[in-house]
């Protein structure tokens, strides 16, 4: 692995001298570790596999963290960073996110299996966009090949988070803008929402759904099915704690297209997944995806493809850091701060 680090070395310093010397780096590729780290890839796998067999919430929590990362700041490891002194409040904590995102010590464990490996050379934003797509195999969904060659970044913002992640009571233009904001389209809005079919939600989530539509006390969205609304009534009632999970899909731990089944039923969870068939472009992608299972897989591959290349941090930008709670210690002469 020594030949590795000299290579980037070498590339650093030809970038002093040369600036084309690393022009091929520039961009994210499948074969990005080939002779740096060959078993990186099937590292995580493997610890995904096994991570998940334990607990299939954890595939929810690592697809979830891949789209938060991407989210705010670019796929660049921000979401995995610890508050330090200097940065009391970090993306992690943002209210969208605490007490919430979930796998932060799967990828602990995978991240220092990464590094007996092949020391300071797989980033962590590389680790959530591979971990994430294995994670969806290992529940039955579609598999996809990873560009890779992400940096990671030295900030985090939980403003940040606030401003960029989806809100839940969002209805069809609200979210359209929202991913727009990150250069995705309503077709890839409608198909990564599908994720959805993985994991759990808090009541306090759905309350004002359910108890206090458009802020009108007692009333529940007239857009639920009535059978759903009284289940979810059970579940979460209204004075207990927030904290009450709930799944996402009728399928628990299943990567399938029964999310879009209860979508098109009425049986979306939230405001912005009930939204999805409000709109011709989404109601034709929801039915689609309801008949056709195959098709949605196939789309959703893409889209995690698109979702996964938002801002890069690529050749000397960031760094690869060896723990991914925190930057590493002694920074890179050419850091940048650009997202
Ligand atoms: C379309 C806009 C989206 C909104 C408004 C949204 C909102 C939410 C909310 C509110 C939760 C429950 C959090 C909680 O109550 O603690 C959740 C869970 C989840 N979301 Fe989204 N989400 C969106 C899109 C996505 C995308 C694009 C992905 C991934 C590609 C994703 C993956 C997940 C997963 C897997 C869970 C379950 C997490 C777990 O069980 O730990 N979501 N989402
Ligand atoms: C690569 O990693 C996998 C999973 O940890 C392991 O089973 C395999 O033996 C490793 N292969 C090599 C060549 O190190
Ligand atoms: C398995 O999952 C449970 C929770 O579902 C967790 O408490 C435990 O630490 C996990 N074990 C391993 C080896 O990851
Ligand atoms: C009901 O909704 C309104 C507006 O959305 C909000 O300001 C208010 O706090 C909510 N009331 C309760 C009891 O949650
Ligand atoms: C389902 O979608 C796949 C992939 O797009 C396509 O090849 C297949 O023909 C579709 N099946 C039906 C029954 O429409």
């Amino acid at each position: 692995m020594a030949s590795a680090k000299l290579s980037l070395a070498t590339c650093t310093l030809g970038l002093l001298v040369f600036a084309l010397a690393c022009s091929a780096r520039l961009q994210l590729s499948e074969d990005y570790y080939s002779t740096s780290c060959p078993n990186g890839t099937s590292i995580i796998r493997e610890f995904v596999k096994k991570q998940v067999a334990n607990d299939s919430g954890i595939a929810a929590g690592l697809l979830r963290l891949h789209f938060h990362d991407c989210f705010v700041m670019g796929c660049d490891a921000s979401v995995l960073l610890d508050p330090t002194s200097s940065l009391l409040v970090v993306e992690k904590d943002a209210p969208p996110n605490a007490n919430s995102l979930r796998a932060f010590e799967q990828v602990d464990e995978i991240k220092a299996a990464l590094e007996e490996e092949c020391p300071g050379i797989f980033s962590c934003a590389d680790l959530l966009a591979v971990a994430a797509r294995d994670a969806v195999e290992e529940t039955g969904g579609p598999t996809w090949p990873v560009p890779l060659g992400r940096r990671d970044g030295y900030i985090s913002s939980s403003e940040e988070a606030q401003k960029k992640l989806p809100p839940s009571d969002g209805n069809f233009v609200d979210l359209t803008r929202n991913f727009a904001n990150v250069g995705l389209d309503p077709v890839d809005m409608v198909i990564l929402s599908g994720a959805h079919t993985l994991g759990r939600g808090r009541c306090v989530k759905v309350w004002d759904r359910l108890y206090n539509y458009t802020g009108v006390p007692d009333l529940t969205d007239p857009s639920l099915d009535s059978a759903f609304a009284a289940d979810l009534k059970v579940k979460c009632p209204k004075d207990q704690s927030g904290a009450t999970h709930i799944m996402m899909d009728t399928t628990d731990g299943v990567f399938d297209n029964v999310y879009y089944q209860d979508v098109a039923g009425s049986k979306g969870l939230f405001t912005s997944d009930a939204t999805l068939i409000t709109n011709p472009v989404g109601l034709n992608l929801v039915t689609t995806a309801t008949a056709n299972q195959t098709a949605f897989f196939e789309k959703f591959g893409e889209a995690m493809v698109r979702m996964g290349q938002i801002d890069l941090k690529l050749g000397t930008q960031g760094e690869v850091r060896t723990q991914c709670r925190v930057t590493n210690p002694s920074r890179h002469p050419f850091r940048t701060f650009s997202s």
